[in-house]
């Protein structure tokens, strides 16, 4: 869907180059999230796929057609963009503000009206509230809802989001992204998204693309990352509980030994998980419970137990530091 072939770019002036030789590909449908400390690059590459910015070497293809070539209509119907500090125009009403692209495309008054509609409900606002409001006077997670719905106006397959979520507070953004997430399960959007926050990129990712200083250091899935962390860098942005966090996308079905292994009965104390459930929610059930282990079921069904030794050994291994 999006294929970014060997970019570079250097500002005028700048000592080194924003983003260096950057290769990377994002599958239709997919969330790939770039993540790295501030000034790694991430805006720029983001600024060149919808081409505010050109590259200076390297080609970058949407759909198999190259970028370059695309007309500025057809990219601006294909691309959604939420900036990061959310941009919205502050002499315009929310819905004006939902309604750029779809004005820029030139759709009749009636149709963008509705759909302007449409998308604050589908973020969670109550157009008749908001609707005629500014933007000086909605809460900061309103203010990101509206930046989301403006960017989805002309339904593009593809979004570019800037961290969407960053200015909120943490309770607040916890259930944009939960939204957000909720919405995809509908959508399938191919979704660029930047964050330096890697809890987020962690739960947001289907992909992950960790960089630094311009250059990508590690690509993978969110749990390839968080198991072989490429270096120091990668290992130090995951943080002490990689562990932890490793467990949170670790299925409890994954880890469970035969419930039949053990001379006590498994689930015990109604102390059950569902296999599908993570690993994290077991372990914090033995910790409430005060117990060592808890049954793991599909549906109704006892299918096997999760042990906390079990548990222990899996980390060990995987994360290869006992932590
Ligand atoms: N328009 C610009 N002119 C000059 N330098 C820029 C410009 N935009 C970004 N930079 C520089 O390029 C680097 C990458 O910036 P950016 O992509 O915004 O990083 P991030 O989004 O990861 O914080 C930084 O060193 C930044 O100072
Ligand atoms: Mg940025």
């Amino acid at each position: 869907m999006i294929r970014v072939d060997n970019i570079t770019k250097t500002f005028p002036g700048a000592e080194r180059h924003a983003v260096d030789r950057v290769t990377f590909n994002v599958n239709e449908g997919n969330i790939c999230v770039f993540a790295g400390p501030s000034g790694c690059g991430k805006t720029t590459i983001l600024r060149m796929i919808n081409r505010l910015i050109e590259p200076d070497e390297g080609e970058i293809f949407i759909n198999g057609e190259n970028a370059r070539t695309m007309n500025p209509a057809t990219l601006r119907r294909t691309i959604g963009y939420v900036i990061q500090q959310i941009g919205l125009l502050p002499h315009r009403t929310i819905e004006q503000n939902v309604a750029i692209v779809p004005g820029l495309l030139k759709w009749p008054r009636d149709k963008t009206r509705k759909r302007v509609l449409e998308l604050l409900e589908m973020v969670g606002l109550d157009p008749g509230e908001v609707g005629r409001k500014y933007p000086h006077q909605l809460s900061g997670g309103q203010m990101q809802r509206v930046g989301v719905a403006r960017a989805m106006a002309a339904d593009p397959p593809i979004m570019l989001m800037d961290e969407p979520f960053g200015a909120v507070d943490p309770i607040v953004r916890v259930r944009l992204q939960d939204e957000f997430l909720h919405l995809q399960q509908a959508f399938k959007k191919t979704i660029c998204f930047v964050t330096h926050d890697i809890n987020e990129a962690i739960k947001m990712g289907d992909y992950l693309v960790i960089l630094n200083a311009g250059r990508i250091i590690q690509m993978g899935t969110p749990i390839e990352v968080l198991t072989s962390p490429a270096d120091a860098f990668v290992r130090d942005l995951l943080g002490d509980d990689r562990g932890v966090k490793i467990l949170d996308l670790t299925r409890s079905g994954s880890l469970m030994e035969p419930a039949n292994a053990l001379p006590e009965s498994p689930g015990r104390n109604g102390c059950t998980v569902q296999a599908v459930q993570p690993v994290k929610i077991a372990l914090e059930m033995m910790m409430k419970k005060n117990a060592d282990q808890v049954g793991v079921c599909e549906g109704e069904t006892i299918v096997g137990i999760l042990t906390w030794n079990g548990i222990k050994e899996h980390i060990n291994r995987v994360s290869g530091d006992g932590s």
